[in-house]
């Protein structure tokens, strides 16, 4: 049955278009998963066709998908489009300031400078395999060059601009960058920041792989340039707006993105070409029903896996025009997001339950003075999201019309996972819902064992490998075995807490392991803990996330210090120093607890979950403590809450 591919224009093909057209691809997709995907890659580009549709085993794990297919995701995102529709915007830029430009960029535009972008790496030195950082605003070049590494092969790993030089040094000697791409300054609601001089730093911090920095002038504001140092504008001067892209093969690295995880440092999660391709192309179109004349925006970060994929790499490829967006959702104040959706007549809008919560708590005036009634799908991801929230969205955003799909994946996952379809599944308050096609969901008990009943909670595994699972963690794959693969025998383990209910809908509860989830960003907590632990008058550190009417998590920190700290009448704003030094304002602690021990087991080992129950004051069912090594250090815990 071939009726949901039977419309000829690239937008209209893979989109399911009805509930009986999701039950039925899904049930094709999980009994025929490789005749499935096959169909759904048939309608890209490929240099070659390839020769087997799915190579796996999750023991490893090994996931190959379109082996021995021959492409380049920019021919896809770009070339293909140049016919029908090179005159369509393809990318809308909104500047920070509301009185200032908007930019677009046709595709036939951003294909001409995405090629002259190629040449410019290429004539710098960037060879296919090559690993390009990046640490920049939220500015077309971002995109352009984002694209402009697949274009010729190159490996981007863009680094959130709001990371710190020592977080930016580790990123860049894990990959072993060979080329820094900055802007001199980053603007940010009132605010100019001086990325430039956090690029400086992290050089000295012994990233010796960096040969060049490519920096790009935004705000114009002076800063050093230094011998590795080479202008964007400059390097652009005289390059072809036409270049040849790379033949790449299906799993050829697409690119790295860090993130953090429950222990050690960040780790790079590796994307590869086709899978990615076909997965975020075939994803975007279906969560977002998009159709030829939308306008699309999400208001993500580039420097997050939701802006590779559903800014740049899956609206692109299905041709569609996509929003982008320099600065804050407060600046110059809390109507700017639905300013934008008026000016541009946004219909898709997907953003994270924290600014939602954040411009709800602003007041119902702040949306009322627009006009939204061009929205027709909204969007949430990244952290569950409250049912008061999610009401308000639906009611004073979607005006009760705009069915809102609550959007769960990872990092890892590549694309959406769990979603609701606009307008053919159901919506229920803080449920993801349903698996897309291809997608095999299921929740574990802490052995294992597959829970086959509804209205059970357990641990979110996949059973199945889909198009845009992540490959391997960059340098280390033994690291990608232990974390995602070895927990549970033949799954992937998402690090997710889940219920289903009768209906089979899934809704995510959230990390079950140290990772903390504040502001929709990943944190983990033995990463902050490190950084804490740098304070000289800092003996041990524990964190721990607890509830936050904005952020979803804050992150509590209960600290040992030494004897000289006592006096110490700064403590607290050094400790939030040090940890702006070493990770970045995001994981700054939002309450620091000075404690003369932590709970710890027999063993050492410290006890968490009473130090999350304290923290969420929610100290009744602290359970047994008698089993401690040091149960008294409880009550005293429990009396500094406060
Ligand atoms: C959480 C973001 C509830 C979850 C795309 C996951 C969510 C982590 C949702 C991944 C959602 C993401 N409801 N929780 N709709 N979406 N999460 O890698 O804990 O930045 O494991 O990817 O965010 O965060 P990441």
């Amino acid at each position: 049955m071939n009726f949901y591919y039977s419309l000829d224009t690239i937008i209209m093909t893979l989109q399911i278009k009805s509930l009986e057209a999701y039950k039925t691809i899904y049930q094709k997709s999980v009994e025929k998963p490789e005749a499935f995907w096959a169909e759904q890659a048939d309608t890209f580009v490929w240099r070659k066709k390839w020769d087997k549709v799915l190579d796996w085993e999750f023991k490893t794990p090994n996931v190959k998908w379109f082996v021995g297919g021959k492409l380049n995701i920019t021919e896809n995102c770009l070339d293909r489009h140049l016919e029908e529709r090179g005159g369509k915007t393809a990318l809308i830029w909104e500047s920070n300031e509301i009185t200032g430009t908007t930019q677009k960029y046709t595709y036939r535009e951003l294909h001409a400078a995405v090629c002259q972008c190629a040449n410019a790496l290429k004539a710098n030195g960037i060879e296919k395999g090559d690993r390009v950082c990046f640490y920049m605003p939220m500015v077309p070049e971002l995109a352009i060059a984002v694209l402009a590494c697949a274009r010729i092969g190159a490996i981007h790993s863009v680094v959130f601009a709001g990371f710190s030089a020592q977080a930016l040094a580790d990123r860049i000697k894990d990959a072993k960058a060979k080329m820094l791409i900055c802007s001199d300054y980053n603007r940010r609601g009132a605010k100019n920041i001086p990325v430039k001089q956090v690029v400086d730093d992290a050089l000295t911090m012994g990233c010796d792989s960096v040969k060049t920095v490519l920096v790009h002038k935004n705000t114009g504001d002076s800063i050093d340039m230094n011998a590795l140092d080479v202008w964007w504008h400059e390097a652009m001067q005289g390059q072809s707006t036409e270049c040849e892209a790379t033949e790449m093969d299906s799993e050829d690295m697409l690119f790295i993105l860090y993130t953090s995880g429950s222990t050690g440092k960040p780790k790079g999660v590796v994307h590869t070409c086709g899978g990615y391709m076909v997965y975020t192309c075939f994803s975007f179109k279906n969560v977002f029903q998009y159709q030829e004349e939308d306008v699309y925006w999400c208001t993500a970060d580039i420097g997050w896996i939701t802006g590779h994929s559903y800014i740049v790499y899956g609206p692109l490829l299905a041709g569609a025009t996509t929003v982008m967006f320099e600065g804050v959702p407060t600046y110059p104040d809390a109507g700017r997001f639905w300013a934008i959706c008026e000016k541009h007549k946004v219909n898709q809008f997907y953003t994270a339950p924290t600014a939602i919560r954040a411009l709800m708590a602003k007041g119902d005036n702040w949306p009322e003075q627009y006009d939204l009634s061009s929205i027709k799908v909204l969007g949430t991801v990244g952290e569950p999201i409250n049912e008061e929230a999610w009401k308000w969205y639906e009611e004073k955003i979607g005006k009760g019309k705009a069915p809102i799909v609550d959007t769960w994946w990872q990092t890892e996952t590549g694309g959406v996972l769990i979603t609701p379809l606009p307008g053919i599944t159901d919506t229920k308050p803080t449920y993801a819902s349903y698996p897309m096609p291809g997608v095999q969901p299921i929740l574990v008990d802490a052995e294992g064992k597959e829970i086959l009943e509804n209205e059970k909670e357990g641990l979110l595994c996949i059973k199945f490998p889909w198009p845009s699972m992540l490959r391997t963690t960059y340098g280390d794959h033994q690291r990608c075995c232990h974390t995602y693969f070895s927990p549970f025998k033949d799954k992937y383990f998402t690090g997710d807490g889940a219920r289903r209910d009768a209906d089979g809908r899934y809704r995510i509860i959230g990390r079950v392991d140290d990772v903390i989830n504040v502001s929709g960003h990943r944190l983990g907590t033995a990463e902050i803990e490190n950084a804490i632990n740098q304070h000289p008058q800092v003996i041990e550190s524990a964190v721990v996330g607890y509830p936050h009417d904005i952020k979803g998590q804050g992150i509590y920190a209960y600290v040992i210090v030494g004897e000289e700290a006592k006096n110490n009448t700064d403590l607290e704003k050094a400790i939030r120093a040090v940890v702006n030094t070493e990770i970045g304002p995001i994981a700054k602690p939002d309450q620091i607890q000075v404690v003369s021990g932590l709970p710890k087991t027999r063993s050492g080992k410290i006890m968490r979950r009473i130090l999350r129950k304290i923290a969420a004051k929610d100290m009744d069912k602290l359970g047994d403590v008698s089993t401690l090594l040091n149960p008294e250090i409880v009550e005293e815990i429990k009396k500094g809450r406060g």
